[in-house]
């Protein structure tokens, strides 16, 4: 008797949990008890799997989580309880998850990138950046009504505070675009002091149009302070886009024309840059945020994380290395000399990725869409040559074989803005603008997650307790 009520007990309270949060609820693995009911239904839950750690001859066991496309990850947060103070040394985070995310998933080893499921190779071909980015932060393709709503809806936002301008105005011509993004998207809190309630649907969601709004227009500023042009103000009858284009490139005495060929090239360069998982940036934007600051403070952070020159200013690098060999005759064999020579700084850049050790799939499809684009704007461009021609060296090079190095998404985006008319200075600008739905999403899902504020440890190198000297004794 007593065992059917308790059985019914536990049915009753599986129940309410699976009505109250289905089968997905991010934290319920962390109950070891509740996991085990779950096990079978929730894919994170399978408790099946246990570590086990040795050291100073005590044994501890660890869950294994799994997501959903099997990948497996120790659980360690009890190590340091369990084990009375033993913490874990990863520099670069090698080898360390630092949340559970349902929103891209990346195989390095197969070169596979896919957001909310969806493959980048899908999206890139038939959806445009703007249902990529309702796909990135809402978690699914939107209807026609909720992208129409979506895009009104960015457009009412879209006004930037004039006297944003006077800050900008204090910025000199010779500022990269860069670190004027930065801090205007950071001056954006003063003009939008109210913080974002994170537990209101609809705080966050105005958040969100709030920045997908006034971004586009921030760019385009700083492009136009660059080149001296008077700032434009885009126009609420054009796509999203197409806004971006006339607000970057209409000149003050003439009508700008929308070229499809250009529009489109540009939109899957967002697609293919609007997420890329627990990246530099996009794990800074998620860290910022963990402390609750506000979204446009955590956004400016990760925009400054993504300027240098080994995560988003490499496409800016790519494109001066290639000027730099054709500007030395085109030697491109000496190139690869000095990449692979220890001795040298040197980096082939636009080689290598963290986590791709087979193919950057986004560097394949910006290598057909280079040839595409530069074909149909009638721009022959002799650097594409010299970047085949190192490519195909670099993809015959023990050196980099061996090392699994291969081009990633930088390598060949740079030739492709170039061939629109962009300043190479504005490369690493353009990748933001592509990356700014992923940021919103990855901020939003850790708030949403109520996850921790981030605070890494470290091993102590330093000096022991010492004795302080008096100046007179020092
Ligand atoms: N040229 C020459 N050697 C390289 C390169 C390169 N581009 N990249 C890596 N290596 C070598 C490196 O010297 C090391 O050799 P060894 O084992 O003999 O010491 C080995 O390959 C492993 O490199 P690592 O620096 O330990 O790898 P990492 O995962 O820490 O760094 C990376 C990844 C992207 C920072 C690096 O490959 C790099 O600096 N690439 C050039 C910059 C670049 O193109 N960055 C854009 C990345 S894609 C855009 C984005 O999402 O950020």
């Amino acid at each position: 008797m007593a065992f059917q009520v308790l059985n019914y007990t536990i049915r009753l309270l599986k129940l309410n949990i699976l009505l109250k949060y289905g089968t997905s609820y991010p934290k319920i693995y962390e109950n070891q008890w509740l996991c085990s009911i779950f096990a079978n239904k929730n894919p994170k839950c399978n408790m099946a799997d246990k570590a086990t750690l040795e050291f100073e001859g005590k044994k501890y066991e660890f869950p294994v989580i799994t997501g959903s496309e099997g990948e497996k990850a120790i659980d360690i947060k009890t190590l340091r309880s369990a084990t009375g103070g033993l913490t874990t040394i990863d520099p670069g985070y090698k080898n360390t998850g630092s949340c559970t995310s349902a929103v891209t998933f990346l195989n390095g080893e197969e070169g596979v990138l896919r957001y909310r499921g969806y493959s980048i190779e899908e999206l890139a071909d038939k959806a445009d950046f703007l249902e990529v980015a309702y796909l990135l932060i809402f978690g699914e393709l939107p209807t026609e009504a909720e992208l129409n709503k979506f895009h009104s809806d960015i457009k009412t936002k879209s006004h930037v505070d004039e006297d944003i301008k006077k800050i900008l105005d204090g910025f000199p011509k010779s500022a990269h675009p860069m670190g004027v993004l930065s801090s205007l998207t950071s001056a954006l809190i003063a003009f939008n002091p109210a913080s974002v309630n994170a537990d209101s649907k609809e705080d966050m969601y105005n958040a969100i149009v709030n920045i997908m709004g006034k971004f586009p227009v921030l760019v385009a500023w700083a492009l136009r302070k660059r080149t001296g042009q008077p700032l434009d103000y885009g126009d609420d009858s054009l796509g999203y886009v197409d806004n971006i284009l006339k607000m970057m490139f209409k000149r003050p005495n003439s009508e700008y024309k929308i070229d499809p060929v250009v529009s489109n090239a540009l939109d899957k360069l967002l697609i293919l840059h609007a997420d890329h998982e627990q990246n530099c940036s996009t794990s800074t934007v998620r860290m910022v945020g963990s402390s609750h600051a506000g979204l446009f403070a955590s956004l400016s952070a990760g925009i400054s994380a993504l300027w240098g020159p080994l995560h988003g200013g490499a496409n800016q690098a790519v494109l001066e290395m290639l000027e730099a060999i054709k500007e030395d005759g085109g030697d491109t064999k000496k190139y690869m000399a000095k990449a692979k020579d220890k001795n040298d700084p040197f980096r082939l850049m636009g080689f290598g990725h963290r986590v791709y050790k087979n193919f950057d799939p986004r560097a394949k499809i910006i290598k057909v869409a280079a040839d595409d684009v530069l074909e149909k704007l009638g721009v022959e461009d002799p650097i594409l040559e010299i970047a085949k021609g190192l490519e195909k060296e670099a993809l015959n090079d023990p050196y980099f074989v061996d090392r699994k190095l291969y081009p990633n998404v930088d390598f060949y985006s740079g030739i492709i803005y170039r061939a629109m008319g962009i300043p190479v200075e504005m490369f690493t600008v353009m990748f933001a603008l592509g990356r700014l739905p992923g940021w919103i999403a990855q901020w939003k899902e850790m708030r949403e997650n109520k996850e921790p504020i981030g605070r890494p440890r470290q091993v102590y190198t330093g000096e022991k307790h010492r004795a302080f000297k008096e100046v007179s004794n020092r």
